[in-house]
């Protein structure tokens, strides 16, 4: 039987219901919820492009079942900040004029927010280690690395 599964994103309470609880979480949150920060990039865990934090930490939701995550608290990268308070990560990514066609954005945001949370203060490879599982196709890898940078003294 099919039954409503409940999740909480960016503070507000949402059910859904799903023919198949192995759904990724990425489809509940673009498909059902209309969320369209996380990106389908490979859809199999390896660029980032889909990266959403549950219970603060960083997930890969497009191999993340969307019933594992019920009851948890999912946060995308609309939910990270606002345009009047930002995150210092969406700060520096403007400053640093860090985006080209901006496809990888929301996994390199929201796996360094986690980051930051964690080591507030990193170093670079701290830094490189911690991100070192994302695809820019764009190459702005420096450019990246000077905004987490900028954000971490922020
Ligand atoms: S789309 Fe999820 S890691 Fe690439
Ligand atoms: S800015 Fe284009 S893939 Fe990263």
């Amino acid at each position: 039987m099919t039954e409503p599964i409940r999740l909480e994103v960016n503070g507000h309470p949402y059910s859904i219901v799903v023919d198949d609880p192995d759904m990724p979480l990425l489809y509940a949150l673009r498909d059902d919820l209309g969320l369209s920060n996380p990106r389908f990039g490979c859809g199999l865990a390896q660029c980032g492009a889909c990266t959403v934090h549950v219970d603060g930490a960083a997930v890969r939701s497009c191999v993340t079942p969307v019933a594992s995550v019920k009851d948890k608290k999912i946060t995308t990268l609309a939910g990270l900040g606002t345009p009047e308070h930002p995150h210092p990560l969406q700060t520096a990514y403007i400053a640093e004029q860090v985006p080209q066609c901006g496809y990888c954005i929301n996994g390199w945001i929201m796996t360094a927010a986690a980051l930051l949370k964690e080591t507030p203060h990193p170093s670079d490879a701290q830094i490189r280690d911690g991100l070192s599982g994302l695809k820019c196709r764009c190459g702005t890898h420096l450019a990246i690395l000077r905004a987490v940078k900028r954000a971490a003294q922020a």
